[in-house]
């Protein structure tokens, strides 16, 4: 027997939807322009026929057979192939707007899939379908027989209907459809001095408890790829209660007393205070103890951290061996795609089982005034450390208390480095600790 669940084999949306979507149910899927419509029409169907060896058909109003074969290959998506298998077919329609036709090409849909036996269908989009239709009823009526009606006759066909949604609407704007469907998810993409996010929001999916509700991901070969650890490639990093790590380095010991997987260390420091060696003395002290670190620096060239590395090496040698456990990355937020960059980051997270990610000059980051971008970021960083068992350290140049609200009441441990009078020395002092008391508040580093 079939499972009452259509699953899309993306594994975190499917984490989400207790499985999939609904089985024979109908879902719509709107989206800001280029938000990923297209490609996440294409990837339902593509793991449908691959993982599940599930006929799907696609019926386009916008794109030609020719060129959607073009760029989904591109995202590592070989469609044609899939034909010649009899697993899929492309049912490309230039819109003409005349409604005749139109009803031609609803009886050739339902044609083709009673004769693949198709159990998944995309159609892109709606809103052109329902432009040909002058009234609401009218595009109600429509659905209603094609869709609701006339595909869920066929059996357990699972419907993708995706609309087209205008940037900064609030609603889809077809007015009726999203009653009458059973699931809503609506794809956004935001841009912000070059920077683009991207997640999907579900708004309503019957008979499904919900997981993840927003749900950002990035696109790439394979398409959709969500940025959600919890599930592969990720691997869990064991999470014992009773893990806590030390540094090894006395001074920082006393201030910081233990550190649990899992904890979030926020590392602040005015310009030049020593922040950024403090930040990667610590990464390197940690990685000794609890494997592979990504350091992630914004901004910096890559050779100033190497050096910095170098120095700290020197400088405690018992650190030395811990340099080949560090892998350092220097972005710039302004100019890579961040969720992209992000999304490879947690990729080889997952497959080297690092257990430290470090995200220096984060002040870089925050300078850019998006609190969407924020929110998501930090629901993403939060995310990773807290369910794999992670140690997050996030340093940022700061000027004042105030400064980052949300690193400041998500950090278990909070640090702040200020210089000595000697050059030679950095005071690191604790603001914050969630689980431990430290025999020492400030410590002093002698570089
Ligand atoms: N090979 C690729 N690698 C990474 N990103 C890609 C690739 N190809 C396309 N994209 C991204 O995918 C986006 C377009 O995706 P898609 O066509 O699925 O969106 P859409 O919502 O269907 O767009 P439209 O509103 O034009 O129909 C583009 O913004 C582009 O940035
Ligand atoms: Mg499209």
């Amino acid at each position: 027997m079939k499972s009452d669940r259509c699953p899309t084999g993306i594994p975190e949306l499917d984490e989400s939807l207790e499985g999939g979507f609904p089985r024979g149910s109908l879902i719509l899927v709107a989206g800001n322009p280029g938000a990923g419509k297209t490609t996440l029409g294409a990837t339902f169907l593509y793991n449908g026929a691959m993982k599940f060896e599930e006929p799907g058909v696609y019926l386009s109003f916008v794109e030609d057979k020719k060129s959607f074969y073009n760029n989904m290959r591109k995202l590592g998506m070989d469609f044609e192939k899939l034909e010649e298998k009899k697993l899929f077919k492309f049912i490309g329609v230039p819109y003409t707007g005349d409604p005749l036709s139109m009803q031609r090409v609803i009886e050739k849909l339902l044609s083709v899939i009673k004769e693949m036996n198709a159990k998944r269908v995309v159609v892109d989009s709606i809103t052109a379908l329902v432009h040909t239709t002058p009234s609401h009823s009218q595009v109600r009526s429509l659905l209603h027989n094609v869709f609701v009606y006339g595909i869920r006759s066929m059996g357990d066909v699972t419907t993708m209907l995706i609309a087209d949604l205008p940037f900064n609407a609030e609603t889809i704007g077809l007015g009726v459809e999203e009653f009458l469907v059973d699931g809503v998810m609506v794809l956004k993409t935001r841009r912000f001095m070059g920077i683009v996010i991207r997640w999907i929001e579900i708004w309503k999916m019957r008979n499904t408890r919900l997981g993840w509700t927003h749900i950002p991901f990035t696109i790439d070969v394979g398409g959709i790829k969500p940025l959600l650890p919890g599930y592969t490639p990720l691997l869990r990093l064991p999470l014992e209660a009773n893990i806590s790590l030390r540094t090894g380095i006395s001074s920082l010991d006393k201030v910081i007393a233990c550190i649990r997987p899992g904890s979030v260390i926020g590392i602040l420091g005015r310009p030049d205070s020593g922040l950024h060696y403090v930040t990667t003395l610590i990464t390197l002290a940690l990685a000794k103890e609890y494997g592979d670190a990504l350091y992630i620096t914004f901004g910096e060239p890559i050779d100033f951290v190497l050096e910095r590395i170098e120095l700290i090496a020197k400088r405690f040698p018992e650190l030395y061996q811990s340099k080949s456990r560090v892998k350092a990355i220097a972005m710039l937020p302004l100019v890579h795609d961040l969720m992209q960059s992000l999304g490879e980051v947690f990729k080889e997270f997952g497959e080297r089982q690092t257990g430290i990610i470090t995200l220096d000059n984060y002040s870089l980051i925050e300078t850019i005034e998006s609190q969407e971008l924020h929110a998501t970021l930090w629901s993403i960083l939060s995310m990773i450390s807290r369910r794999l068992g992670a140690i997050l350290i996030i340093g940022a140049i700061s000027f004042n208390d105030t400064e980052y609200p949300r690193l400041i009441s998500v950090a278990d441990i909070l640090l702040k480095v200020k210089r000595g009078e000697k050059p030679n020395k950095l005071y690191v002092e604790l603001v914050k600790h969630r689980y431990s008391v430290p025999s020492e508040h400030i410590g002093v580093l002698e570089l």
